[in-house]
């Protein structure tokens, strides 16, 4: 699909990288996942791993292809290990059980858990979802949250969108997910109601084939540079600001 980005750095990083595809830096996502990877209205793909994506290509001297996957290829290593792609990019977070899969960056961004309902449901705290109707995007860390920590039947949904979907149309009067992309569903939109965050401290990872440690090298310093420079934290900026 075709990405779109506006960041623009002078790192350059003069490492002897192994991709799939010469000159090309493939990078697996699951959209929707605003404002981290989404469709803008010119059928783009955009949001802040996108930016990132970007700025590692162009610093590898690599030209950026997204290829749009399913969220549980994804966080189960599945996509990596059938070379669909080079790296995963997808508000991942890092978990000791996918690192058993996968090769994780250093962290390129903190998360938590956030508990969204529809305005009319009542929920005033997590102690209010006994009994309710709680759904998670299939294979999250918010899923094995509401499962594990909460001990809560879940209704699942295959992506984000389809689960935001679900809250509007009332199939579920809650969901849980990360506070980075809740607060930016929630908005300003009356009919949701951003009840709580859950202090989950995750990180964000981006991940790579086992045996590809030369390209998460490469990656982190991409990272490193970035962030010695501001510029992590003003792509941060530029998408989280609410
Ligand atoms: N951070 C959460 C996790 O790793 C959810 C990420 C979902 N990402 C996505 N693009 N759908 O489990």
């Amino acid at each position: 699909v075709d990405a779109e980005s506006e960041v623009e750095t002078d790192i350059d990083i003069d490492a002897d990288v192994q991709t799939l595809e010469e000159g090309e830096l493939q990078v697996c996502s699951d959209v929707p996942y605003p404002p981290f990877e989404y469709y803008d209205t010119d059928g783009n793909v955009v949001g802040y791993d996108i930016d990132i994506a970007a700025a590692i290509a162009d610093a590898l001297d690599l030209d950026l292809e997204i290829i749009e996957s399913s969220w549980e290829g994804l966080e189960s290593g599945i996509a990596l290990e059938s070379q669909d792609c080079d790296l995963v990019i997808s508000g991942m977070t890092i978990t000791e059980e996918r690192a058993g899969n996968m090769l994780f960056s250093d962290p390129y961004l903190d998360d938590n858990l956030g508990l969204l309902a529809a305005a009319e449901a009542g929920i005033t705290s997590l102690d209010d979802l006994e009994g309710a109707s709680v759904g998670v995007q299939n294979g999250t860390t918010g899923h094995t949250y509401a499962e594990e920590e909460l001990g809560l039947d879940v209704q699942q949904y295959e992506d984000s969108g389809l689960l935001l979907q679900g809250l509007e149309a009332g199939q579920v009067e809650a969901l849980i997910g990360n506070i980075s992309i809740i607060g930016y569903q929630a908005g300003d939109d009356d009919a949701f109601e951003f009840v709580e965050e859950i202090d989950t401290g995750e990180q964000l990872g981006i991940a790579a084939q086992q045996d590809n440690q030369e390209l998460i090298d490469a990656v982190n310093e991409v990272l490193a540079a970035l962030e010695s420079e501001g510029l992590l934290e003003e792509i941060q900026q530029n998408w989280f600001h609410s």
